[in-house]
């Protein structure tokens, strides 16, 4: 089976093109490389053995994207390529309609043109607007309460997607709402690293962490929740890659419904504050936060009921969020690990920048770029 990824070297594109090659799949990549970088391909090929066949084109190159499918044929796309970063999207809304909307556009015109006739899309829990505190089924309302353009983009696609299904009942489309992926693969080698100010949690603890960012900001305690910070189903990127197996094979298989819908979380919220206390637990070092007011937008509760996915995909989230701690903290001292340095060991009351500085060495760790697997940024999701 082939299967054509777009954005596939994002950081969860990433992932899935490894669960996929290990699982027998033949998997090719489309991605711009705006905002991932080259090394991902061969980290890819470091851990599975397998190196994927490699576009570097833009989906909004029509054209190009015409050449691709010309030239090969796909049993499935799975498509991930899109703009992601909520603030961006709210100060720039025309380019995230116009990017995200145009290359899904592309893409269908294309598979349409060529019979390629399965597709799985990246949603996002996003889609819920603002439902708060719910167990997000699937049959959850979705569209009202959005809250920012990229959100928008994704409740529109889906639409577009929908609509493209009912007017063939062979394409089958199945759309993925993640909720809140964290973590990297077990390796070290490929894992998140946006290369603007981050806006989610994890990336902004590991830049805390590593003394990038001085402070993490607390988006507010006084919300109804047991510690009053905000709770997220947080999820193993290594899982949400394996739900994407679990739902290519179900949607190769089956001719019964040509739109599946499913929820991937693990339908367990953890408080920003737990997340917090968790990460200083496992890395031995005491993170410097402060709490500020709420984010505008913010809820106070997302999770998921992943039941339709456990049963239907026979899929479910596996890892913990110690779990995904521990393979960040992996991912990130790899670099300092494959250089035999030997990391200072940080304290509860000072940091591990501090460490190194006492022993007067420049912090390895702040010049993430300096490891080739650093790659995620926020064009690919
Ligand atoms: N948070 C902070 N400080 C920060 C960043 C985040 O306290 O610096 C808090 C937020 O207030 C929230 C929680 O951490 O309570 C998670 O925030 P994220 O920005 O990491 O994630 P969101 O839940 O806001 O949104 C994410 C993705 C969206 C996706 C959504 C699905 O960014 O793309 O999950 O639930 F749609």
């Amino acid at each position: 089976m082939r299967v054509l990824l777009t954005g596939g070297l994002g950081f969860i594109g990433s992932h899935t093109a490894v669960e996929l090659l290990s699982r027998g799949f033949e998997v090719e990549i489309i991605d711009n490389l705006k905002n991932s970088k080259l090394e991902t391909l061969k980290n890819i090929k470091k851990i599975t053995g397998k190196k994927p066949k490699f576009y570097k084109t833009d989906l909004l190159n029509k054209s190009a994207l015409d050449k691709i499918f010309r030239n090969n044929y796909y049993d499935a796309v799975i498509h991930f390529a899109g703009l992601k970063a909520v603030g961006e999207s709210v100060e720039k809304p025309l380019s995230y309609y116009r990017t995200n909307i145009d290359t899904t556009l592309n893409l269908l015109d294309i598979m349409k043109k060529y019979h390629c006739k399965n597709l799985i899309f990246s949603s996002s829990a996003t889609v819920y607007g603002n439902q708060d505190g719910v167990k997000l089924t699937e049959k959850n309302q979705t569209g009202i309460g959005i809250t920012n353009p990229y959100g928008q983009t994704k409740y529109m696609i889906e639409q577009i997607l929908k609509d493209t299904a009912c007017s063939d009942p062979e394409f089958k489309v199945t759309i993925l709402r993640y909720f809140n992926p964290i973590g990297a693969h077990y390796s070290g080698l490929i894992g998140e690293n946006p290369n603007d100010i981050p806006n989610n949690l994890m990336p902004i603890i590991m830049k805390v962490y590593t003394g990038e960012i001085k402070t993490l900001k607390i988006y507010g305690d006084d919300y109804k929740t047991k510690d009053g910070t905000g709770m997220r189903d947080f999820i193993h990127v290594v899982d949400l890659a394996k739900g994407h197996v679990s739902a290519l094979k179900k949607s190769l298989k089956t001719n019964a419904t040509n739109v599946a819908i499913y929820n991937l979380g693990t339908g367990k919220a953890t408080s920003v504050l737990k997340m917090v206390k968790t990460f200083e637990k496992i890395s031995g070092q005491a993170l410097n936060y402060e709490i500020v007011g709420r984010r505008p937008g913010d809820l106070a509760k997302v999770y998921a009921n992943p039941k339709k996915a456990n049963r239907e995909l026979n899929w479910q989230a596996e890892l913990t969020v110690e779990d995904a701690i521990k393979d960040v903290l992996n991912y990130l001292l790899k670099p300092a690990a494959d250089l035999k340095l030997k990391l200072p060991v940080a304290r509860p009351h000072y940091s591990i920048s501090k460490a190194f500085s006492l022993l007067g060495l420049k912090n390895p760790l702040v010049k993430l770029g300096a490891h080739p697997s650093r790659t995620q940024k926020s064009t690919s999701v």
